[in-house]
């Protein structure tokens, strides 16, 4: 496995390799669902890189950038188990310098759900997303369903650019009680865990209803309001393909979604329907 840190290295590098490129960007501390993403990147493409880079334009003052889990060794262990073929370790510096064009997040689709949560956030998301891509020019770049919105707005800001990637949506990885995996459940503690389980149990309870028919988004919101509560809650959403609320819920072009607080950890997941 080769590491590269320099951005103009890593381009020059795979620009002579006329092959298929699969990319997978992640802020590491990785875990089974970055894994199911190298896999998957891995099995449809000739070359696999992945990024790690804890990106902090996307993390809002007073946010967990500071205490964000930095495992490299491990980091780099893990690629090389699954056959990363070059590994992207940038610094700050290399990404970013002091002046700087950015890209904005969509004034409505960007500033909803975790974008009103976190004002600013998905600005953070698409510049570095958008460097990133420029900086490996992959075939395909494989996104987790779990980061719904973002998935959505990476998708939006690649068909509005004009940039020629495929962006493969992946499904969420799950511990065996259900619990999406996330780099932040390292926070939690135990009895935070096991209050974080309320989180898929909401949305065990959303898919019960659509299974016997019921549609009404008021009606799943009710019913997920009550299977999190006490936890503090910021949304619970149905949305369709577009990100855009739907009073009915329809089989096929719909996410419901849910973010919350457990102890100081912020947690979101989501079905699709
Ligand atoms: P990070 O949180 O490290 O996630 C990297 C990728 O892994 C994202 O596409 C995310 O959706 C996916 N992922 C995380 N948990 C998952 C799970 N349980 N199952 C399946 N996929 C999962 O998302 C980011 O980093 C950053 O915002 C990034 C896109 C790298 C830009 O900085």
């Amino acid at each position: 496995m080769k590491i590269i840190s320099s951005p103009l290295e890593l381009k020059n590098y795979l620009k002579n390799q006329n092959a298929s490129i699969g990319f997978v960007p992640t802020m590491g501390a990785l875990h089974e669902g970055h894994i199911s993403l190298m896999k998957r990147a891995k099995e449809e493409n000739d070359i696999l890189v992945v990024s790690i880079f804890l990106n902090p334009t996307q993390f809002l003052k007073g946010e967990d950038l500071d205490k964000y889990p930095k495992k490299d060794e491990a980091d780099k262990r893990i690629c090389e188990l699954f056959g990363v073929d070059v590994l992207f370790f940038p610094q700050v510096s290399d990404i970013y310098g002091s002046d700087e064009a950015s890209v904005l997040a969509p004034k409505v689709r960007g500033f909803v759900l975790e974008g009103e949560s976190r004002p600013g956030h998905f600005n953070g998301v698409l510049t570095v997303v958008m460097k990133l891509l420029n900086i490996v020019n992959p075939t395909r770049a494989y996104f987790g369903k779990k980061d719904a919105q973002q998935l959505n707005l990476i998708s939006l800001m690649t068909k509005q650019f004009f940039m020629d990637v495929e962006i493969v949506p992946v499904d969420t990885v799950r511990e065996k009680d259900g619990l999406a995996l996330s780099s932040r459940n390292a926070y939690l503690s135990k009895q935070e865990r096991a209050e974080a389980l309320k989180i898929a149990a909401s949305l065990r309870a959303a898919s019960a209803l659509v299974s016997r028919g019921i549609l009404d988004a008021d009606e799943i919101i009710k019913v997920m309001r009550e299977t999190l509560a006490p936890l503090e809650i910021f949304y619970v959403e149905v949305v369709n393909r577009d990100f855009e609320k739907i009073s009915v819920a329809q089989i096929g072009n719909t996410v419901i979604l849910a973010e919350v607080k457990v102890g100081t950890t912020r947690l979101l997941d989501n079905i699709w329907l």
